[in-house]
């Protein structure tokens, strides 16, 4: 069981999670309408993975007795001046996500609730990957500049990136 504020905390980041999925499809449409069909798959499955840790914590929130209450999800941004500006943007979102889970760890440490605390260990790890994940490609893009051959290189390595939907 947990508490009721716990239970408000991981429905707050549910909503966190489903609005990272919009922003990354925001994103993902972003590509698509420049023809760099590669990152846009890369946003495509970021999204599906978004959409996966909402359901994670869903199910979460319910195996503890707890109630799941879907709220409105805030618009994402809509307008990227750049390849680099849309991972900026991403960077920026993924470092709110980990100080808010990091918020989360905080609580349920403060409530001795073990169970959420052992909960969040798998998303305190999936943050750091996606933090890594984020800041490698921008250092690439840095490093790219305005080569366009090897911008075109880089979205056929995207192009190739899948989904695989994480072990419950
Ligand atoms: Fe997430
Ligand atoms: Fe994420």
């Amino acid at each position: 069981m947990i508490s009721k504020n716990m239970e408000n905390m991981l429905n707050e980041q549910i909503n966190k999670e489903l609005f990272s999925a919009n922003l990354y499809l925001s994103i993902c449409s972003y590509f698509q309408d420049q023809d760099l069909d590669g990152f846009a798959n890369f946003f495509r499955i970021q999204s599906k993975e978004e959409l996966f840790h909402a359901s994670k914590q869903f199910d979460y929130v319910h195996d503890v007795g707890g109630k799941v209450t879907i709220k409105a999800v805030d618009a994402p941004e809509t307008e990227f001046n750049s390849t680099i500006h849309a991972f900026e943007v991403t960077l920026a979102h993924e470092k709110k996500v980990t100080a808010s889970i990091n918020e989360l760890v905080k609580q349920a440490l403060a409530e001795s609730d073990y169970a959420t605390h052992n909960f969040l260990q798998w998303f305190i790890a999936e943050q750091v990957e996606e933090e890594s994940l984020v800041n490698n490609l921008l250092s690439k893009l840095r490093m790219i500049g305005d080569n366009s051959s090897a911008l075109y290189l880089l979205n056929a390595e995207l192009a190739q990136r899948t989904f695989v939907e994480p072990a419950k």
